[in-house]
């Protein structure tokens, strides 16, 4: 069956049953800064699980279904394998509130048994096995009710599988959002759709609050169906690829097939995210588009492809998709140019660089790439770590990954040493300036409050920031204590004082480690750093990150000049002593720690 039947026949099933189609939302997220990009089907649908949505006002229904473009980062090294892919589309039917789990099993089912009629014997499915204390502390029962279900339509017992949190449960996407229980469906031990049983809603702290409603919210991976259905080997295979991969020159052998698999796979990725308004960049979503479009031009150079030779992929990604993306040609003339004008820059770098790591590695009989060798690699060609690490394993080389991170680490020290002191509007320009008149332990402390004071920033938006913008207006921490000042338009209550108490030592206990890192002040903003705006920042600011080095994958990041704790189990214990008004619309905390 082609890929366009397959896409008709799916959105036609769930019409049929009550679904509105919904068009797929943008691969960059709308109102939702804690994801980069969009990961899955169910994201464009959040407030409607929450009940904050009424679906029945925007869709005249509880149920909707949708092919949704992916992206998803984490797999980007397996890509070249027969199934793993950055950008997919996805299929995927929803239920706010209506249909739960008998209707979800038996309508999947039905699709892949009865419309795509792909036999009962190539399937297998799996279901929640139950998490008896999960990180949280928090128990979650197993799923009997899904196994029953499951029974009924006909399979036997060795075809039920049961797993755990980490493959039966999904969700949230970002920091906190619906979540549940899974069941899936496979078919020739391939995972192919993914049915999510969303009862409760993942707090920024991990707590699991039942939901309101119980939520549907299935995913099934489109290339991986068309692989099966179509009986081909790998999703390159399909007709969701062939046309791109057979115009790409190349030799039927391992090296050369996994080189046209990843081109394919970044140059689609590329052309979608360019479409969507990305444009590459160091930071955040720019640098996901950087890093596939530079891969996939290195990957021409194992093939020997000539110069721009990305712009006719490009093309055919277009032609293969503007019928189902029509903003593939509405953007076609960006997209083009962005992928030329990046292939020209990176061209000479890579050329330069592969020319200066290959001296490197002729000169080596251990067959180790030191870390300073790989550090001079990046700073004086450009040349990207990632790839140096790609080659050598290529190579059968080994990296002192140690001596690189020491390497890396000091040139830091050194440009932060040179750079001007700031300090994020905390007031605490005492340590450095007066160091002198206080004792070592002052410091000690004042430097704790300091951290204790971004957790607390962070925990104020993830507590009050759905009802009132938290804004920072101040803050002020000496030795005793620290002094917060935020707008919120009332008087907090006292569950959510010990709440917002309760995120900080929960951030503290698990020793969080503290980042920093130099950045450009637009990109830091982009990544979701928090600024003080009465400050004036410099162009080159200091970020400082808790949990993850990558801000935008950190939970609290900030502009700020330090000092700071190395991690967060340093801080102690955190205690909110006061919450009074500070002025109209601006609050003040004053906490403490022990
Ligand atoms: N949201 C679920 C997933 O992405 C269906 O797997």
């Amino acid at each position: 069956m082609t890929s366009r039947e397959i896409r008709q026949k799916f959105l036609k099933f769930f019409e049929k049953r009550g679904h509105k189609i919904v068009s797929s939302s943008s691969l960059v997220p709308k109102d939702d800064p804690s994801v980069l990009l969009t990961t899955a089907g169910m994201q464009q649908f959040k407030p409607y699980y929450m009940g904050n949505k009424d679906p029945i006002k925007d869709f005249g229904t509880k149920r909707t279904t949708s092919i949704q473009k992916s992206f998803r980062t984490p797999d980007i090294d397996e890509v070249g394998d027969e199934s793993h892919l950055t950008f997919f589309e996805m299929l995927g039917n929803f239920s706010f509130g209506d249909y739960f789990k008998e209707d979800a099993i038996k309508w999947g089912w039905e699709f892949i048994t009865e419309e795509l009629k792909i036999s009962p014997e190539r399937c297998h499915v799996s279901v929640f096995a139950g998490d008896p204390s999960t990180s949280s502390g928090q128990a979650v029962p197993e799923d009997k009710e899904s196994k029953k279900i499951w029974k009924s339509l006909g399979l036997a017992d060795d075809k039920i599988k049961k797993a755990g949190r980490k493959d039966n449960f999904w969700g949230p996407t970002g920091s906190e959002g619906p979540c549940g229980p899974t069941s899936e469906i496979y078919v020739d031990g391939l995972e192919i759709w993914n049915l999510v049983f969303n009862e409760y809603y993942c707090h920024a702290d991990k707590t699991l609050e039942p939901l309101k409603q119980n939520g549907i919210d299935t995913g099934m991976g489109f290339e991986r169906l068309a692989m099966v259905s179509q009986s081909a080997p790998t999703v390159f295979e399909t007709d969701l690829f062939l046309p791109l991969v057979q115009i790409i020159p190349h030799k039927e052998i391992l090296n050369e097939t996994k080189a046209v698999r990843i081109i394919a796979d970044h140059i689609r990725g590329a052309t979608f995210l360019i479409a969507d308004g990305v444009l590459p960049s160091n930071v955040e979503r720019g640098y996901i588009l950087r890093r596939i479009l530079r891969r996939a031009i290195r990957y021409g150079k194992v093939l020997k492809l000539d110069k721009n030779f990305l712009i006719p992929l490009s093309q055919k990604v277009i032609e293969m998709y503007k019928e189902f993306y029509p903003e593939l040609s509405v953007k076609r003339e960006d997209i083009l140019t962005v992928i030329e004008k990046e292939e020209e820059k990176f061209s000479k770098t890579l050329e330069n660089g592969l020319k200066e790591l290959g001296k490197i590695l002729v000169a080596k009989a251990d067959k180790i790439i030191s870390g300073k060798e790989a550090f001079y690699l990046y700073e004086s060609y450009g040349f990207p770590m990632e790839l140096t690490r790609e080659i050598a394993t290529e190579k059968r080389f080994a990296i002192d990954e140690t001596g690189w991170e020491i390497a890396f680490k000091e040139h830091q020290e050194i440009s932060r040493a040179g750079a001007e002191k700031k300090f994020g509007g905390h007031g605490i320009a005492e340590i450095t300036n007066h160091k002198s008149q206080i004792t070592n332990s002052d410091a000690g402390k004042i430097t704790r409050l300091h951290t204790a004071t971004h957790l607390l920033h962070q925990a104020l938006h993830d507590i009050l920031g759905q009802e009132a913008e938290v804004r920072q207006m101040g803050s002020d921490i000496n030795a005793e204590r620290t002094r917060f000042d935020f707008t919120f338009p009332r008087k907090l209550f006292s569950e959510e004082i010990n709440k917002i108490e309760e995120v900080v030592n929960k951030k503290i206990k698990l020793d969080l480690p503290v980042f920093n890192k130099k950045m450009n002040k637009e990109d830091a903003i982009r990544l979701g750093a928090r600024a003080f705006f009465k400050e004036k920042y410099p162009d080159e600011v200091n970020v400082y990150s808790i949990g993850d080095p990558d801000p935008s994958k950190a939970y609290s990041k900030e502009l700020c000049g330090g000092p700071h704790v190395d991690s967060t189990g340093e801080i102690g214990y955190f205690k909110i002593i006061k919450e009074e008004s500070s002025s109209a619309g601006v609050r003040r905390i004053r906490a403490i720690i022990e």
